[in-house]
């Protein structure tokens, strides 16, 4: 008779176990970055450009040096002395730390004060005295590649222009003939607009550099505390051991903490100088005028049909506007992240994408918010390009879909642009969808409302994204191979802590890293410390963004609990006197096969390596394993939402939305249900309610909480989750794949669709995000499309 543990008792695989690390959120006692005081330590603040473009004539910073309590003013030319002014972006760009020749966006860092207290400092800022000379702004694509445009970044040699990059993937003569032989050609053109990840704690760091011990310690908000460790042995020059990077308690991330700022950089810089502990806190407006911008991107896509909704092929050409530094953290073989994961929920045998980065007066963009690098931006075109092609064929949305998507016995299948999709049930999960929000009946009732004036639509969204960068074969950042890692250690009381190169920023690894050690050697979750973010002490990986972390970190985890469990196994036989192959394992216990009621408890082993290895064996129970996965995962969902449009103000309402996420195994389905509604609340957000733009002159409009709306539990509609679909990933070792950005990327889709669908009689093809309701009404008074950027005028 089996004596394994109830898995779910003990808090493994599938247990909705609270989660451990909020048991300090929820107290208040929570250590972010800004709780940390360090002896002796002084205060950084930034003066920031007005001006989105301009010459710097001169900078006066006597009068900061002279006000009390001021350690230091830092300024572009000073940090050019120590060859500092620039310093590399993760895309093989330069971007200005402190500006020395121009400004070249609202926002920029431009002279740092280091003082007693923060007000010191930013009474000092005030004190600055800098002379522009404006210069021309460039505030989209078409602007900077326009005859005579100012060259926004005249401080690289070679470039004479504003262009980044041309990029391209996929088969254009293959789209061409495939284009010949179509019945019909849908096109939409779409802008993805800028949208901000606004993590409630922003950005900071304390730098404490020791003389005595020549140590860099950093405190810092950083999703990647090795990369960033990376990044400053290299610019500095300094051996890893000399630096310590220690990511705290991190209040949300979504991207906007993957980065290198300006701000770490100063504020490392004047420690070495000062000597003392330097922090710097960034403030709100500070984080959302001059950090981690996502998105803006342009679109023209075109599919190629049959009669009967079969895709022949796609072509999109995108153009996608990225501030002033191409500073995006991506893996340096895709210019455009993983844009060319578009289409790769359907079987469609030929496509091409050709794509232009350019520069531009905004802050740098393309920060991968809640993405996996350009996902959501290829999801959101896939999906509206998918409902305006079955409208133009006159097909039911969901059948036009049933028809491409990838057939289960398909798999594994290769995307157009060379992804190999491995598992899902695609037919399946919409069939869920569709009977959750009662498709047919819906349809009935909308036709009903629409002869009565009432506009009823419905929007669905089916996305798959390609998440758990990477394998190491394809994806690096900076030439550094993206894999992850986790080192468990079984102390002899069968207590244990694991340590990963991940670095959590509310998701719950605290929580499920332990589930997953639970899984694999039955040692009680409660009885497992997760700890995440201190380079000095986690094993080297690659960080938390692209929700890579279960599927690489996570996987990792399963694996080095394996090599525990198989050291294990070699002290349960010498402790049973019997032969390694003679022992059999069930959750928690090793025990004799011809004899089951002998058994060790994985405990026992614990302390049986301390106090009574066999001959030869090395004590302890401790190890590491470094993963690099075969493949990303390939979570799947279908997103349908309800919604009824007033004809008279544009203000749209969601009914019902309705979210089927397949994201493999569960590992807390708690967790995972709680990640999918806060991805279904920001994808709401950026649909209905979110912009942040620039005016002519450049002028960020929107950087403030009155104006960039965060919607609360009131704005934010119900959300109903189903949990059937389950495809085990394939290659994981648990069968798990990434769900942390899936509503995210699939939501705003949904959301757009079912007003498109709503007014789809007015003959309007697209109103580009963030739907406003003076948008709507403009779209539905006067017959069109409403495109780009929400417009605002300037001041003057
Ligand atoms: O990289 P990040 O942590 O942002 O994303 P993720 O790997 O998708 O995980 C988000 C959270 O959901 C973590 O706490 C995961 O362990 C949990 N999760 C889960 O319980 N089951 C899955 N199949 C995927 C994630």
């Amino acid at each position: 008779m089996t004596q394994a543990l109830d898995e779910i008792k003990i808090g493994g695989l599938g247990a909705s176990r609270k989660r451990v690390e909020d048991n300090r959120f929820i107290r208040g006692k929570g250590n972010y970055t800004d709780d940390i005081v360090l002896p002796g330590m002084l205060h950084m603040e930034i003066l920031r450009s007005p001006l989105a473009h301009a010459r710097i004539k001169s900078i006066d910073a006597s009068r900061a040096w002279q006000i009390p309590g001021v350690h230091l003013v830092l300024t572009g030319e000073m940090m050019a002395t120590r060859n500092l002014a620039w310093m590399p972006t993760l895309s093989y760009d330069t971007q200005a730390v402190l500006a020395t020749d121009k400004v070249r966006f609202q926002g920029q860092e431009v002279a740092c004060v280091i003082a007693d207290d923060p007000y010191i400092a930013k009474d000092a800022c005030e004190a600055i005295d800098v002379e522009y000379e404006p210069l021309p702004p460039i505030v989209n694509p078409d602007q900077a590649v326009a005859e005579g445009a100012p060259v926004i970044r005249d401080d690289k040699e070679n470039q004479a222009d504003n262009v980044i990059y041309r990029w391209e993937v996929g088969d254009a003569e293959g789209t061409e003939r495939a284009f010949a032989q179509a019945d019909k050609v849908s096109r939409l053109r779409l802008h993805y607009p800028r949208s901000h990840p606004s993590p409630i704690e922003c950005c900071g760091s304390i730098a404490d550099f020791n003389r005595a011990t020549s140590k860099l310690t950093v405190y810092m908000t950083t999703q990647a505390p090795h990369i960033i460790r990376a990044a400053v042995a290299m610019v500095a020059e300094l051996p890893e051991h000399m630096i310590r990077i220690i990511s705290p308690d991190i209040g949300g991330g979504f991207g906007n903490k993957v980065p290198v700022y300006p701000g770490y950089v100063c504020s490392i810089l004047a420690s070495i100088l000062l000597e003392r502990p330097v922090k710097w806190i960034e403030d709100k407006s500070g984080n959302l005028i001059s950090t981690g911008f996502a998105r803006d991107i342009y679109l023209d896509g075109q599919v190629a049909m049959r009669n009967d909704g079969k895709i022949l092929a796609v072509r999109m050409h995108c153009d996608a506007d990225h501030g002033a530094f191409f500073s995006d953290a991506q893996p340096s073989k895709f210019k455009i992240g993983l844009l060319h994961s578009a289409f790769a929920s359907y079987d469609i045998p030929v496509g091409h994408i050709t794509a232009r980065g350019t520069y531009s007066n905004k802050a740098p963009g393309g920060v991968a918010y809640r993405c996996s690098f350009r996902v959501t931006e290829a999801m959101f075109f896939q999906e509206r390009m998918i409902q305006a092609a079955a409208h133009d064929l006159g097909m039911d949305q969901a059948e036009f879909r049933r028809v491409n998507f990838v057939r289960d016995d398909q798999f594994p299948h290769r995307t157009p642009f060379g992804f190999l999709t491995d598992s899902g049930q695609y037919a399946k999960c919409l069939d869920v969808g569709l009977r959750a929000v009662g498709y047919e009946d819906f349809r009935r009732q909308q036709a009903e409302a629409r002869a009565k004036g009432r506009l009823l639509g419905l929007g669905i969204s089916t996305m798959t994204e390609p998440l758990g960068a990477g394998n190491s074969r394809e994806y690096d950042i900076l030439g550094i191979k993206m894999f992850d890692s986790a080192e468990l250690k079984i102390h002899m009381t069968g207590k244990a802590i694991v340590r990963t190169g991940a670095k959590t920023q509310g998701q719950g690894h605290e929580t499920t890293w332990a589930q997953i050690v639970s899984h694999e050697l039955g040692i009680p979750a409660e009885d497992i410390v997760v700890e995440e973010g201190d380079t000095d002490t986690a094993p080297f990986g690659m960080g938390t963004y692209a929700s890579r972390s279960t599927p690489v970190a996570g996987a990792a985890v399963a694996m080095v609990s394996r090599k525990i469990r198989a050291k294990a196994r070699k002290l349960a036989a010498h402790l049973l006197e019997v032969s390694e192959e003679d022992v059999e394992w069930e959750l928690g216990r090793f025990y004799v096969r011809s004899a089951p009621s002998r058994g060790v408890t994985i405990q026992e082993c614990a302390i049986a390596a301390y106090s009574n290895m066999p001959d030869g064996m090395e004590p302890g129970l401790e190890n590491t394993a470094y993963y690099d996965p075969p493949n990303l995962t390939w979570p799947f969902a279908v997103y349908i939402v309800t919604v009824e449009v007033d004809p008279e103000t544009g203000v749209w309402d969601v009914l019902n939305m309705v979210a089927v996420d397949d994201c493999g195994v569960r590992i807390n389905p708690m967790i995972v249900e709680g990640q999918i509604m806060g991805g279904l609340t920001e994808a709401y957000a950026m649909a209905n309610m979110q912009f942040i733009t620039f005016d002519a002159e450049g002028n960020c409009v929107g950087s403030n909480y009155m104006d960039y709306l965060l919607p609360t539990a009131w704005e934010t509609p119900g959300f109903e989750l189903h949990s059937e679909v389950v495809t085990p990933c394939p290659h994981h070792p648990i069968g798990a794949k990434g769900i942390g950005e899936c509503a995210a990327v699939g939501g705003p889709a949904a959301f757009v669709n079912a007003v498109m669908d709503a007014i789809s009689d007015t003959g309007v093809r697209n109103i580009d995000m963030p739907l406003l309701p003076d948008r709507v009404w403009e779209a539905l008074t006067y017959r069109r499309d409403v495109s780009g950027a929400p417009p605002v005028r300037s001041d003057d």
